[in-house]
């Protein structure tokens, strides 16, 4: 009995110390380097003061602020104290509370906001916010750049959300905003010498940018009936700036040049090529008032922005208006330029000259690189890993904003979630990322100075949209950039991330819902004696349960607790259940370990080298791809697509199946049809079906057409698919399926 009663107790004391560290200091994202839970707590109440040293009044009163406290001139009097300790590393910070009082120490004000904002966080977790957990935290970054981009010009946000936004990034200790603030759906700053930018480029005809797209993308002007768009005066970017900058984050402008600029050449042509409006994306090189209206408009951007860097974009410029323009060729004989990126990183070199002569930097996409970077520009890298290596190796700085940054990709089955511009990033995968590239040697790391969530607004028409795309994931990314990479743990941070529901809850924000969808991975076991099947949930300590022959699965059935290994068809039925019923839609996934799992092919026309997944060994390696061309196991091609899989020897062959994706938006279509053809030999092939669809190119979906055929009485050593691309776009396929 006794010992029964003194287990009782210690499985009641874990309980209570598991749901108490529910809220705890161990619950903070990003991880800190060095946490201790204490007992006891801290209490707020009116008599509490803030005291912080003189230079910090700005962060002390933010804090007051936030806790509804009063500063305190005297030290003696207050009892959360913001104290400089010069040992502590650069923007680190020591917090330490305990129910006497709360202490903030740090060396610099960045530490100082730092540890304001942990203690913001802490008491945010909180059911009672009024009762600080006691803990002693020492705690500083792994990167100095920590950054979200928010993209205003596809859709426009309010200074109210944009402060919202930047609360939220506060918490989580993001140290940087980039504000993508110009692109050709809309220009958004007030620029005095260039009234036409705000009054008519802010303004389009259409609401929903693809309606624009639609309807010749035409802009209107403030006031007009159907004008929709906006832009922040100097009034409100510097109150951003201000807000920002109390709460230790920069603000990046950015101002797109040369490209991305069809709504600056909407109302002042006679920078384009042709001198006339709607016809090009790009600044005229050539035309020698070209850089004098640019350096105009950096000069205003400069008055209001005092960050050290400003972003030019840089980005996806086409070069065929250069290429017809005598201007612009006549300046690249002038000044014996290659070709016309090296035209475009002529008008880069003058930018950043520019730039260094105000004191600034020059920070732009990864294509500056083309043609030639500026001697002390910083790359932001967006096309994978590439530009960061490249521009690491040459000495320049970088920051990484790859795929597994870009929120703007689909966080779980694009089937059941809004339009988005495609790919598939859940957060686990965000939170996979590592910032420094593998192949980076020691000396080239530090170029690397931290990493960025962006936020392309496309298909994102409300702040409700931005928050469900941007939260949880952006969490993730701030963990990747504070977080020492020794400390980060998926399980350990899923676990902590249940904590911040509550956060996300308080502060309103139309966060993603955890979705009861399954991924499912498929590869051959590692004998090859089946497929070994992996379930993966984003729901915290899921109960997953499934059968492998097509019936639905119930309460009872086999829990899902390590991959398992399924051979031949396998009909796989998976769900999350919960208090006994299925959570959400029963996910049914066809297994096939085939019998063309590591046969050779023979590829009669060849792979895009943009996309060549794992090349030979894609389409009989037994992995299926999942919702994006991106993930190495979907084979791009341009051309027409005809590859022969050699089966070893002549045998009997019951079924032929293939599988191509669609995703208009990016320009991925499906086949005209598939042919299957049979030979004995190799070389005289009998066409054995031809398999057609009915799918419109016009369906914006993402979508997978499965072209399957069944066989009869056939005999082949050699299997021949053909599909031809008549769209000219992309054609994605993963695997042949041969039984
Ligand atoms: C970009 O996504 N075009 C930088």
């Amino acid at each position: 009995m006794q010992h029964h009663l003194s287990f009782l107790i210690l499985v009641n004391l874990a309980l209570v110390c598991s749901l108490k560290a529910q809220t705890g200091a161990a619950q903070l994202i990003p991880k800190p380097v060095s946490c201790q839970e204490q007992t006891g707590v801290f209490e707020i109440h009116t008599s509490v003061h803030v005291f912080a040293e003189k230079e910090w009044l700005s962060s002390a009163q933010l804090l007051a602020q936030e806790l509804k406290l009063s500063v305190s001139k005297s030290k003696g009097k207050a009892s959360i104290l913001l104290l400089k300790s010069p040992e502590l590393p650069a923007a680190g910070y020591a917090l330490n509370i305990t129910p006497q009082g709360i202490t903030i120490s740090a060396s610099d004000e960045a530490g100082s906001i730092h540890g304001l904002f942990t203690l913001l966080q802490l008491r945010a977790l909180q059911a009672n916010s009024n009762q600080i957990p006691c803990a002693s935290i020492k705690d500083y970054p792994r990167f100095s750049y920590r950054g979200m981009h928010l993209d205003v010009s596809r859709n426009f946000f309010p200074v109210s959300f944009i402060k919202k936004y930047i609360d939220l990034m506060a918490l989580y200790k993001f140290n940087t905003f980039h504000w993508h603030l110009t692109d050709s759906p809309g220009w958004r700053l007030q620029i005095d010498k260039y009234p036409l930018l705000s009054a008519q480029a802010a303004f389009r005809t259409h609401g929903s940018w693809t309606e624009w797209s639609k309807n010749g993308s035409r802009f209107s002007q403030e006031g007009a009936a159907e004008a929709y768009g906006g832009y922040y005066s100097k009034v409100d970017a510097k109150e951003i700036v201000r807000y920002a900058a109390q709460r230790g984050i920069t603000v990046i402008p950015e101002i797109e040049i040369p490209g991305h600029s069809y709504e600056v050449l909407a109302v002042y042509p006679e920078f384009s090529c042709t001198g006339k409006p709607y016809q090009h994306h790009e600044f005229c090189i050539g035309n020698p008032n070209t850089l004098p209206f640019l350096t105009d408009i950096l000069s205003e951007v400069l008055a209001i922005f005092p960050s050290e860097y400003i972003h030019i974009g840089g980005d996806e410029a086409g070069t065929s208006s250069w290429k017809n323009c005598p201007k612009c060729q006549a300046l690249k004989k002038e000044k014996n330029l290659a070709d016309e990126h090296e035209l475009q990183s002529y008008l880069i070199k003058q930018l950043e000259a520019f730039l260094k002569s105000k004191g600034r930097k020059l920070i732009g996409w990864d294509e500056i690189i083309n043609g030639g970077l500026p001697p002390d520009a910083t790359v932001m890298s967006w096309r994978g890993e590439a530009g960061a290596i490249t521009a690491a190796q040459q000495g320049h700085d970088v920051v990484m904003t790859p795929g597994e940054t870009y929120l703007d990709a689909y966080q779980s089955n694009p089937s059941t979630q809004p339009l988005a511009i495609g790919g598939f990033l859940p957060i686990q995968r965000v939170y996979a990322y590592e910032p420094i590239p593998a192949v980076l040697k020691e000396n080239e790391k530090k170029h690397i100075l931290g990493t960025q969530g962006n936020l392309w607004t496309e298909f994102m028409p409300s702040t409700d949209h931005v928050e469900y795309m941007a939260f949880p994931r952006a969490i993730a990314i701030a963990e990747n950039a504070w977080t020492q990479k020794e400390a980060k743990n998926y399980p350990d941070f899923q676990q902590r991330l249940q904590a911040h529901y509550l956060l996300l809850q308080r502060m309103n924000v139309n966060y993603y819902r955890p979705s009861a969808f399954l991924e499912v991975k498929e590869a051959p076991a590692p004998d090859n004696s089946g497929s070994a099947i992996t379930l993966i949930s984003e729901i915290y300590q899921p109960e997953i349960r499934y059968t492998t022959d097509g019936s639905t699965p119930s309460s009872s059935s086999e829990r899902y607790v390590k991959p398992f290994v399924v051979q031949g068809k396998a009909n796989i039925q998976a769900s999350v259940f919960k208090n006994g019923v299925p959570l959400g839609k029963i996910t049914s996934y066809q297994a096939n370990h085939h019998r063309a799992i590591g046969k050779k092919t023979i590829f009669n026309t060849l792979w895009s080298d943009s996309y060549p997944a794992q090349q030979e060994n894609t389409l009989t390696n037994g992995v299926r791809g999942s919702f994006t061309y991106s993930d190495k196991q979907w084979l791009g091609y341009l051309k027409n697509f005809d590859v022969t899989v050699d089966m070893g020897s002549v045998q009997p062959i019951q079924e032929v199946a293939i599988t191509f994706m669609q995703q208009k938006g990016p320009g991925v279509f499906l086949p005209a049809y598939v042919e299957i053809l049979g030979s004995e030999d190799g070389s005289n092939f009998v066409p054995l079906k031809k398999l057609e669809h009915d799918v419109s190119p016009e369906n914006p979906e993402l979508l997978f057409k499965t072209f399957a055929c069944g066989l009869e009485k056939t005999k082949a050593r050699y299997i021949r698919i053909v599909a031809p691309n008549v769209r000219g776009g992309f054609m994605f396929t993963d695997e042949i399926v041969v039984y």
